[in-house]
């Protein structure tokens, strides 16, 4: 049914009444990063088998998956990784999702190919990007990423994407105790007054590789507190139902904050998102074990009408929450890694 009062497509609910409105994509599970948190290269080194190109979504069936997505309420598309700026031809992806009625086109990226590539995706309809950078401090950065890339270039992408018109700027910094805290002061000086938005993220428990442990999480009510002590915080209302980053201003009105609290503060009451991996499995959590496999569906000659009815019974099963459920008893459970699902 849908309402007489707009235009927009009414949205999925799943078994807690929970919205389905933003899709992310990931359109490559291959990164430049090692970043320890997400990828470590004992486990994604030179024998890693990374999908294979024809395993990997293509433009058609990604902008098809992403036009269905559409019709049954998502509002918002962010294309992920691994790195998705790996994925050749990018801008013609977003080309090609931006054409989609209703749809924004969001990006994530490490920023590491930003000063070559922001004008092209602008040029493609790009209007919003996130740039992941855990610390302005050389050395850590270089030591975090694994890859021995320099802060530099990062933040030259972010000037690029500045220039080319995309704007403002989330940036993402993963804070880990012992490893980049004593940076996260930095950040939040260079970053305020700038226009950009830097949102702080606990190190979450995302899939079995990175050796996780709750003593190196810094809780986001702690990062707050150390910002405030130096540049008062005034808590800020939610931009959208679902948002996953607690918003805060400083309170001599230079710009904004978030913390991203996954593990101290879950938000799973307010989950909007489904994830399509780059092999076109389907899944509704961050810490799910397997998804639904679209690509075969796409690949066998399914109607558009047959994949919306398996997105939509997907979507109405739906009763995961697992950042809630968190426990000794969780810890174990098999988890896709976050290359994979593009977080
Ligand atoms: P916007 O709200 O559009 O800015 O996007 P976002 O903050 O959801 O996207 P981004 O890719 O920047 O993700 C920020 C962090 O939140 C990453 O660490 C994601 O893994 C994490 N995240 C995003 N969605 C979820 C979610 O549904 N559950 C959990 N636990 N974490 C999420
Ligand atoms: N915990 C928290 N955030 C993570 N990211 C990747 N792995 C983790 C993790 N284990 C972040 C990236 C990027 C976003 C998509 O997810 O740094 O900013
Ligand atoms: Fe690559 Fe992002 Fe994972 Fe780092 S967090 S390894 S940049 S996908
Ligand atoms: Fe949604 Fe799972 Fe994240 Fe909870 S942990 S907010 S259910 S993706």
């Amino acid at each position: 049914m849908t309402s007489a009062a707009s235009d927009q497509p009414p949205a999925l609910a799943d078994r807690f009444g929970r919205l389905l409105r933003d899709l992310r994509i990931s359109v490559t599970d291959r990164c430049n990063f090692r970043c320890r948190y997400c990828m470590p290269r004992e486990v994604f080194g030179p024998s890693f088998e990374f999908l294979r190109r024809d395993e990997i979504l293509s433009f058609e069936e990604i902008t098809r998956l992403a036009r269905i997505f559409a019709s049954v309420g998502v509002r918002k598309v962010r294309l992920t990784g691994g790195e998705p700026t790996l994925r050749a031809e990018l801008p013609t992806l977003i080309r090609m999702l931006s054409a989609i009625e209703g749809l924004e086109v969001t990006l994530t990226t490490n920023g590491s190919l930003l000063a070559h590539q922001a004008q092209a995706l602008a040029d493609a309809g790009l209007r919003r990007i996130t740039v992941s950078l855990d610390s302005l401090d050389d050395t850590v950065f270089r030591a975090m990423n694994d890859m021995d890339f320099p802060v530099r270039l990062v933040l030259e992408g972010i000037d690029s994407a500045v220039r080319a018109g995309i704007a403002p700027i989330k940036v993402n910094a993963v804070i880990r105790r012992g490893v980049n805290e004593h940076t996260l002061l930095d950040l939040a000086r260079h970053f305020r007054g700038s226009g950009h938005i830097l949102r702080f993220i606990e190190y979450m428990d995302v899939g079995t590789t990175n050796g996780w442990r709750m003593d190196e999480v810094v809780p986001g009510s702690e990062v707050v507190a150390r910002i405030s002590a130096e540049m008062p915080l005034v808590p800020l209302e939610a931009n959208y139902r679902g948002e996953v980053a607690q918003r805060w201003a400083y309170a001599d009105g230079s710009g904004e904050v978030g913390v991203i609290t996954s593990v101290t503060q879950p938000f799973c009451g307010d989950c909007t998102r489904a994830r399509l991996t780059a092999s076109g499995e389907l899944v509704t959590c961050l810490f799910a074990s397997h998804g639904l496999d679209l690509k075969a569906s796409l690949r066998d000659g399914s109607s558009d009408a047959d994949l919306e009815r398996v997105i939509r019974g997907v979507w109405s099963e739906r009763d995961d929450r697992y950042s809630e459920l968190r426990s000794e008893a969780t810890r174990d459970l098999p988890r896709l890694e976050m290359s994979r699902l593009g977080g």
